[in-house]
This record gives structure tokens, sequence and C-alpha cells, in this order.
């Protein structure tokens, strides 16, 4: 799904039950967020004092010197994949071909509910959709009445504990399927941002056809070497975010390392960790969409709390950019997210003094204690009630949102 269409997904957003805390917080969390639709949007890209580069869009990013992701220009001599890696940072490889990010997208051939399903089929009147199998491997084909349109399914983006779309060919043509897997349904819906009113036509039915910038940017964003030297070639694409997605393209790196040149194989490949905060934020952006990205797309509607380094720029603990509110304070990019909420309280406290009662250890191993203002209302959870969670029905899930803030009951949420 494209992202660009974010915005019917959000367009019945509300905060979700998710977690069960006791006392003050369980009112807080019987909020029903409102929605609300602003015309205009500004984003400061105002750099704090000190040596943080500005906010850049993408766009710009990735006209800047060295890797960026989501940038085509490499060659394909120049990826040499994940298992290269692994004989020297096996403990990062192993970790982070485990995570959703990794598993952003499947060939079709590997598509777990492709495989284990002979067919999967959903009706929406007029409509009938079809996914079967046969020989050269799976079919997407959409009737009404007595005619129909067909299609082989490529790839599915998404991984599987969530939503998958499949990108299809058909004529010659590439669309993104009308319809999406979604696990929690064990079945198929409409894709999030497809919801437009039903479809006048067979071709809308089956999918929305996709200019080679679109299938481009999709395949950027989730798979590994989809372009060549500028040229889409996503037969060859490696399926998934893997190492050279982020730190881009490693025959060098590993050469020097080989032959014991470790100056020369450290400048071979890009460490993000060395980035300022701006930097870093935008470089999670090149896919989760930088905050500049957001400014940018015209077709704007400001429910998109998908955008995580959008609503963290929003937040007032984003006013002085630092590396302890950077994307990697609170995720290892090499690992699963956390869902142990307890986990970020540190990340808080590494700003924000502690209030400390009899019953508030510090965390052991967590940074020196933070001198901002502390919470009145709770030593713990702050996620809980600072980064709520808003279910999306047509994404069958839910999103945490980062404009970290004071929540009040009936509040419409931030734009
Ligand atoms: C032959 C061993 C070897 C292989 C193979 C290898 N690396 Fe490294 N890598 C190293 C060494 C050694 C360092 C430096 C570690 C240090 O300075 O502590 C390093 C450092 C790095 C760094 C940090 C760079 C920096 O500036 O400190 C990254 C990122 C990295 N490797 C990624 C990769 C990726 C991605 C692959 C696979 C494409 C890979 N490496 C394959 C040996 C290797
Ligand atoms: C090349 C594109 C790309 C880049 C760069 C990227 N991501 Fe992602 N990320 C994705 C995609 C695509 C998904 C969705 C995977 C899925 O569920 O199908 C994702 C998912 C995630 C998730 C959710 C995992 C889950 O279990 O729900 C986290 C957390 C995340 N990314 C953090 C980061 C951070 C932090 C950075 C920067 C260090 C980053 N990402 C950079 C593409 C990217
Ligand atoms: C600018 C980068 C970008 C583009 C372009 C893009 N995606 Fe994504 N996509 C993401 C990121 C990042 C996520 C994860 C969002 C999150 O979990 O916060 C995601 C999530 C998804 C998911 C949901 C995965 C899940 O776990 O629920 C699906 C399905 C998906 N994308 C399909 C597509 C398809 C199909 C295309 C192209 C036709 C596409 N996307 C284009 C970055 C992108
Ligand atoms: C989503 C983007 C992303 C992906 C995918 C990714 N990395 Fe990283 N990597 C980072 C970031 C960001 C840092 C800086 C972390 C920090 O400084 O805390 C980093 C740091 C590193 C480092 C140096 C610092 C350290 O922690 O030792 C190595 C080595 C490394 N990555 C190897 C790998 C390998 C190998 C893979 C593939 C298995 C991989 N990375 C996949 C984003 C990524
Ligand atoms: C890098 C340091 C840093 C980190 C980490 C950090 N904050 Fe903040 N936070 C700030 C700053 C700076 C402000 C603004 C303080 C001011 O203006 O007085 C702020 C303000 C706030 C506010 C008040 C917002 C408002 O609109 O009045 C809340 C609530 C908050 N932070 C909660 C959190 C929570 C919860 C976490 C962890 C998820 C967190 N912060 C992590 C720096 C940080
Ligand atoms: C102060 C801590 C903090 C920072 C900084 C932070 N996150 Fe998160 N992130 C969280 C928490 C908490 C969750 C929810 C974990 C759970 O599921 O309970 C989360 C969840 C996510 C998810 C999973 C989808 C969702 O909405 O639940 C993605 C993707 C993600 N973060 C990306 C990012 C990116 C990209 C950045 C940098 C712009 C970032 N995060 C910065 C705390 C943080
Ligand atoms: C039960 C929900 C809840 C939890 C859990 C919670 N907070 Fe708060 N927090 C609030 C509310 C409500 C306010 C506003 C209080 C007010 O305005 O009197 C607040 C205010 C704040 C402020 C603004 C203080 C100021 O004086 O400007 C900060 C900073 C903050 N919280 C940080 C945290 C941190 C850090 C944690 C975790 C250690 C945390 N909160 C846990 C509900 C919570």
């Amino acid at each position: 799904m494209s992202l660009d269409g974010l915005d019917e997904r959000f367009g019945r957003a509300k905060i979700a039950m998710r977690y069960r805390l006791r006392a003050a917080s369980d009112q807080l969390f019987a909020i029903a967020a409102i929605v609300a639709f602003a015309q205009v949007l500004s984003v400061t890209a105002q750099a704090p004092p000190g040596k943080q580069t500005e906010e850049e869009a993408t766009s710009k990013r990735l006209h800047g010197k060295g890797w960026w992701p989501t940038a085509t220009y490499a060659k394909r001599e120049a990826f040499v994949g994940t298992e290269a890696c692994r004989a020297c940072h096996s403990d990062k490889v192993f970790q982070q071909q485990r995570t959703s990010m990794a598993k952003a997208a499947w060939k079709a051939a590997e598509t777990a509910v492709l495989q284990s399903n002979s067919s999967i089929s959903h009706s929406i009147p007029p409509f009938q959709t079809e996914i079967a199998k046969d020989r050269e491997g799976n079919t997407y084909t959409v009737k009404r009445g007595g005619e129909e349109m067909t299609g082989r399914i490529l790839w599915s983006m998404g991984n599987d504990t969530m939503g998958q779309t499949f990108v299809l060919r058909s004529n010659g043509n590439l669309f993104e399927s009308e319809l999406s897997y979604f696990a929690s349904i064990r079945g198929l819906d409409l894709t999030p941002g497809h919801s437009k009113p039903s479809p006048e036509n067979l071709e809308q039915a089956f999918g929305e056809r996709q200019s080679a910038e679109d299938a481009q940017k999709c395949f950027a964003c989730h798979t590994t070497a989809s372009s060549v030297r500028g040229q889409f070639d996503p037969e060859r694409a490696i399926p998934g975010i893997t190492c050279e997605a982020c730190h881009g393209p490693g025959a060098l790196h590993v050469k020097a390392m080989q032959d014991k040149q470790i100056e020369e194989g450290r400048n071979a490949i890009v460490d993000p960790g060395s980035f300022d905060p701006v930097k870093l934020v935008d470089f999670c952006g090149a896919c989760h969409r930088a905050p500049l990205d957001v400014a940018a797309m015209k077709a704007y509607v400001p429910i998109n709390i998908r955008f995580q380094p959008y609503r963290l720029s929003k937040s007032r603990c984003w006013s002085k950019p630092d590396r302890r509110i950077s994307c990697i304070a609170c995720h290892n990019p090499h690992d699963e997210v956390v869902r142990d909420i307890t986990y970020y309280d540190s990340k808080c406290l590494a700003c924000h003094a502690e209030r400390l009662t009899p019953t508030s250890p510090r965390e052991q191993g967590s940074a020196a204690p933070g001198t901002l203002p502390s919470c009145k209302v709770s030593t713990s959870h702050c996620v809980s009630c600072h980064m709520p969670k808003y279910v999306v029905p047509q994404m069958h899930g839910s999103f945490t949102d980062h404009d970290i803030r004071i929540v009040h009951a009936g509040d419409p949420l931030p734009l």
C-alpha cells in the first residue's frame, strides 16, 4: 500500500485500549480521539544551536554525498547480500533476519499464505476476487458477471504478521492489488488507501496501476537493490530490508576487512551511528517518511500516525534534537520492537527527572538521571499515557503516536 494513500486509512482513528494499567491511566484510555482535518502544515526546519544538520526531504538527501536508503544508483556487483556479513557480524545477522523489516517483502513463491492455501477468495459485490495456484505460481483474478481480469502475483509486500499487499502483473503492467491479506482476519480485505467508493470497472477492482516511478519507490522501501544504476530491476531485488539497504552496498567493505584494511573498510560502509540526531531521524525517514517528506506531500491530510519521524518531530521532546530522542534511542534497528512498555521508561528518564518515591528503584544501566521536568502523575509506564496507540480499522492493527505529549480526555489529535 502506498503510504501516500494514508489519509483515508486514518479517517477513523481511535485510541486503543491496548494496555491495561491501573488507576489514573484507565481514565485516560477511555478517550475517543476526534479526528480533525487541517489545511496547512508547517514544519520548522530550523536547526538548534550546535552542529546539527538541518532537516532535509528524502529527495534532497538522495542527491547528497554518500549512501542514503532507497538510493538507486549503485551497481549490482556492489551488493554482496546479508550472508556475506555473517562471517564477521554473526550476531547482528541472526537478530536482524528475524525482524519485520527483514520480512517487508516476499517473492510470491515464498509467501507463506500463498503456499499454504490452494485458493483464497473474497467478494465485494458485484466483484469476486480469487487467488489461486497453477503450475507457474499464483494468479489473482477479479470477476464480474461474465467478464474477468487476471494477473500473476509477483511479490507480496509487508510482513506476514499484519498486512500483505500483492504486486501483480497483467498485460505487461504492474498493479498494487485492490485486496490485501490480513493475518488478524485470516483473509482478504480492501488494501488500505484504496478505500475509494466502489470500483467502477474490472481494472479498478483488480488494483491500482503503478507508474514506473511508483513501482520503483515501492520496491526501494520494501526490498534491497531493486534498482541498479538508476534502472528499476525488480526481478533481481533482494527481498526485505537487509543490511545493505541501510548501510549501503558492502562489497568494498567486505574486501577491505578481509584484507585487514580496517580504516579503508570503515570508510567503505555507512555507519548511521555517526550521524547527528536530525540526520539520523531523516535516515529512518527515507522509508518511514522524514518530517519534510510529509510536509511536501501534496494530498496531505494530517492523520499520519504512521509516519513516526514526522510525528516525533512535532513533539516538544524534539525541541532540542538530541541523540537520546532519536529513533535508535528507543529502537535497535537490528532487533524486534520491544513490546514491554516499561523498557521505554529509562529512555524518557534519560532526559526527564525521575520523581523519586521509595518504590521507584532506578533501572540498572540507565543513563545519568535527567534534569527536565518530571511527571507528577506517574513514575513508570510513561509511553502508555504519553505515546498512545491508535487503532486504524482499515489496517486491522494499531499504531503508536510518536508525538510525545500530554493527552487529555477528549483532545483532538494534534495535526
Ligand atoms: C571480514 C570481516 C567483515 C565482513 C565480512 C563484514 N564486516 Fe563489517 N566490519 C568489520 C570490522 C573489522 C569492522 C570494524 C569494527 C570496529 O572497528 O570495531 C566492521 C565495521 C562495520 C560497520 C561499522 C562501520 C564503522 O564506521 O565503524 C558496519 C556498519 C558494518 N561493518 C557493516 C557490515 C555489513 C553490512 C557487512 C556485509 C555486507 C559487513 N559489515 C561485512 C568486519 C567485517
Ligand atoms: C529501506 C527502508 C527502511 C529504512 C531505511 C528503515 N525502515 Fe523501518 N521499516 C521499513 C518497512 C518497509 C517496515 C515494515 C515492515 C513490515 O511490517 O512489513 C519497517 C518497520 C519498522 C519497524 C516496525 C517493526 C514492527 O515489528 O512493527 C520499526 C521499529 C522500524 N522499522 C524502525 C526503523 C528505524 C529505527 C530505522 C532507522 C534506523 C528504520 N526503521 C529504517 C522500512 C525501512
Ligand atoms: C516511502 C517508502 C515506502 C513506499 C514507497 C511504500 N512503502 Fe509500504 N511501508 C513502508 C513503511 C516504512 C512501512 C511500515 C510502517 C509502520 O509499520 O509504521 C510500510 C508498511 C507496508 C505494509 C504493511 C505491513 C504491515 O506490517 O502491516 C504493506 C502491506 C505495504 N507497506 C505495502 C506497500 C506496497 C505494496 C507499496 C508500493 C505499491 C508500498 N508499500 C510503498 C514504506 C513504504
Ligand atoms: C534499518 C536500518 C538498518 C539495517 C537493516 C541494519 N542496520 Fe546496522 N546499523 C543501523 C544503525 C542506525 C546503526 C547505528 C546504531 C548505533 O549507533 O546505535 C547501525 C550500526 C551497525 C554496526 C556498527 C555498530 C555496532 O552496533 O556494532 C554494524 C557492525 C552493523 N550495523 C551491521 C549490520 C548488519 C550486519 C546488518 C544486517 C544483518 C545491519 N547492520 C542491518 C541501521 C541498520
Ligand atoms: C532528549 C531528551 C528527551 C527525552 C528522551 C524525552 N523528552 Fe520529553 N521533553 C523534552 C523536552 C526538551 C521537553 C520540553 C520541555 C520544556 O519545554 O519545558 C519535553 C517535554 C515533555 C512533555 C511535556 C509536553 C507538553 O506538551 O507540555 C512530556 C509529557 C514529555 N516530555 C514526556 C516524555 C516521555 C513520556 C518520554 C519518553 C517516551 C520523553 N518525554 C522523552 C526532552 C526529552
Ligand atoms: C522515546 C522512545 C521512542 C522513540 C524516540 C521512537 N520510538 Fe518508535 N516506538 C516507541 C514505542 C513505545 C513503540 C510501541 C511499542 C509497542 O508496540 O508497544 C514504538 C513503535 C514503533 C513502530 C511500530 C509501529 C507502531 O506504530 O507501533 C515503528 C515502525 C517505530 N516505532 C518507528 C520509529 C521511528 C522511525 C523512530 C524515529 C523517528 C522512532 N520509532 C522513535 C518508542 C519510540
Ligand atoms: C497514567 C498516565 C501517565 C503516566 C503513566 C505518565 N504520565 Fe506524565 N503526565 C501525565 C499527565 C496527565 C500529565 C499532565 C499533568 C498536569 O498537567 O498536571 C503528565 C505530565 C508529564 C510531564 C510534563 C511535566 C511538566 O511539569 O511540564 C512530563 C515531562 C511527563 N509527564 C513525563 C512522564 C514520564 C517521563 C513518565 C514515566 C516515568 C510519565 N510521564 C508517566 C500522565 C502520565
